[in-house]
């Protein structure tokens, strides 16, 4: 099968970014990596990049007046490394109609908790902090709204009596590598029809 080239941005650790790289060289994910895209030099998801043999790029936000001058050279950057779809992994950034418009209906996101509950900077402490009993992530395709679209998967992680915040988001990242991989995987499949709000997947 054709493999689906994406391109991925990153911010931080890249956790999320690995287990993509794994399940594609265990060829589980008919997915290419063709960059690895940060807004930060230091972003350890850069190093995976790069013992990962996937071309990688920083985009600084100073060098740029506005967010849609910023997506524009990120959508240069992508285009000319082949990336026909576009998966965020901890990007620190809001993307704006620039980046959707260039890959409709094919720019994907990851959220550490159970969307539409808790969507903005960490999820799982807003959920934990709140007190649910069942915290969790979501895989959402993005649009112009914060963590506001329509979603594809979602798994459900239980808060444990003796949970601190760390605990809570360490079970919470552990299910966010396997319904990532998942969700681009339909993707790639050409499994996924949105409808509205819906998202459907075929079999
Ligand atoms: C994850 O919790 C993801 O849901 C959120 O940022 C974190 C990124 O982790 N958007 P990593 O960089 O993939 O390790």
């Amino acid at each position: 099968m054709q493999k689906l080239k994406i391109g991925v941005l990153a911010s931080g650790s890249g956790s999320n970014l690995q287990a993509i790289i794994d399940e594609a060289a265990a060829g589980l994910l008919p997915v290419e990596i063709v960059m690895v895209l940060s807004d930060k030099p230091d972003a350890y998801a850069l190093t995976r990049a790069e013992q990962a043999g996937i071309m990688t790029a920083v985009v600084l936000p100073k060098d740029y007046a506005t967010r849609e001058e910023y997506d524009a050279r990120v959508v240069k950057l992508l285009t000319l490394a082949g990336a026909e779809a576009v998966a965020l992994a901890g990007y620190l950034r809001i993307v704006t109609k620039t980046l959707l418009d260039a890959f409709p209906g094919r720019v994907l996101n990851i959220h550490p908790a159970l969307l539409p509950a808790f969507p903005g900077l960490h999820g799982q402490r807003q959920a934990f902090e709140y007190g649910v009993k069942v915290a969790g992530c979501t895989v959402h395709f993005v649009d112009e709204g914060l963590d506001s679209g329509p979603i594809i998967l979602q798994a459900p992680v239980p808060v444990l009596d003796d949970d601190d915040e760390e605990t809570l988001t360490a079970r919470i990242l552990q299910q966010e590598h396997i319904i990532y991989p998942l969700a681009l995987k339909l993707l790639a499949e050409g499994k996924l029809t949105v409808e509205g709000r819906k998202v459907r997947i075929s079999d």
